[in-house]
């Protein structure tokens, strides 16, 4: 008689739900948008319709981000993720050997300046214009000169923005090599339990949830509706 044939046993490592489905579906949708701006205002010429287009994604992605923050489920909150100045300081000391569910507390400080920097360029953009041929869809609500300021402003915060998309992905390398996988839970939502502090709780990525999310979504899609009508179709302010 013939032995059984052994088959390879997989074993799933225990994993605990950490980012919610709407905060990856943001991050990805936001790498996306903000990748399409720069490429765009790079090329100029026809590809000014779709630097616009991406801007007014970038700034309702974010405006969506900044809500979750306050009412999603619990790595996503703020309130969660931005620690103390000590804590950080420790955790900069220490870095090895403290354990984190969500963003640790130098990643947090970093995430949140990131937002608020994408939000500033994405809303300066809104009211900036170039004089040729293109204009944000709120120009025509403020005088000339608050359009050139903000229009300087949106020029000048481009090179911060490459600052700090090079230090976002060069940090999220720095972690790979050390063996700290981050990827990997930004698009399952997963992360193994043995790598996260003992009592860590998921995060809830239920359908209520997800509904949730979706209502704010739809809510924030007319506001981008709006902006892109605005873009579009309102007369230019300039001859
Ligand atoms: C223009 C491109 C990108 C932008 C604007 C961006 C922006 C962001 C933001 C705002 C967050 C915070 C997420 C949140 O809490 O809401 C974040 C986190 C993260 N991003 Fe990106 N990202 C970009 C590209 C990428 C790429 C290409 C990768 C993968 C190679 C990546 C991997 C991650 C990971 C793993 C985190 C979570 C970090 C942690 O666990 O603390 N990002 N990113």
């Amino acid at each position: 008689m013939t032995s059984p044939q052994k088959r390879p046993i997989h074993k799933t490592i225990p994993a605990l739900r950490i980012w919610d489905l709407p905060t990856r579906l943001f991050h990805w949708l936001l790498a996306i948008s903000i990748t399409g701006a720069l490429i765009t205002i790079n090329l100029g010429g026809g590809w000014m319709d779709w630097h616009v287009r991406f801007g007014i994604a970038s700034f309702v992605l974010l405006f969506f981000r900044l809500v979750w923050g306050l009412i999603g489920p619990r790595y996503a909150r703020f309130s969660q993720f931005v620690t103390s100045p000590s804590k950080t300081i420790a955790y900069i000391r220490v870095p090895q050997g403290s354990r984190h569910a969500g963003h640790n507390p130098l990643g947090a400080w970093s995430v949140l300046a990131m937002l608020l920097l994408f939000l500033f360029q994405s809303a300066t953009g809104l009211f900036a214009n170039d004089d040729v041929m293109t204009q944000g869809p709120l120009v025509q609500f403020v005088s000339n000169d608050t359009v050139a300021l903000l229009t300087r402003m949106h020029r000048f915060t481009e090179y911060l923005l490459y600052a700090m998309i090079g230090l976002h992905l060069t940090a999220i390398a720095f972690y790979s090599v050390r063996g700290q996988a981050l990827v990997k839970p930004m698009v399952t939502g997963d992360v193994p339990k043995h790598t996260l502090p003992s009592g860590t709780q998921s995060a809830r990525d239920d359908w209520r949830i997800r509904l949730g999310a979706l209502v704010l979504a739809t809510a924030l899609g007319a506001l981008a509706w709006w902006l892109w009508d605005l873009a579009f179709n309102a007369p230019m302010s300039f001859s």
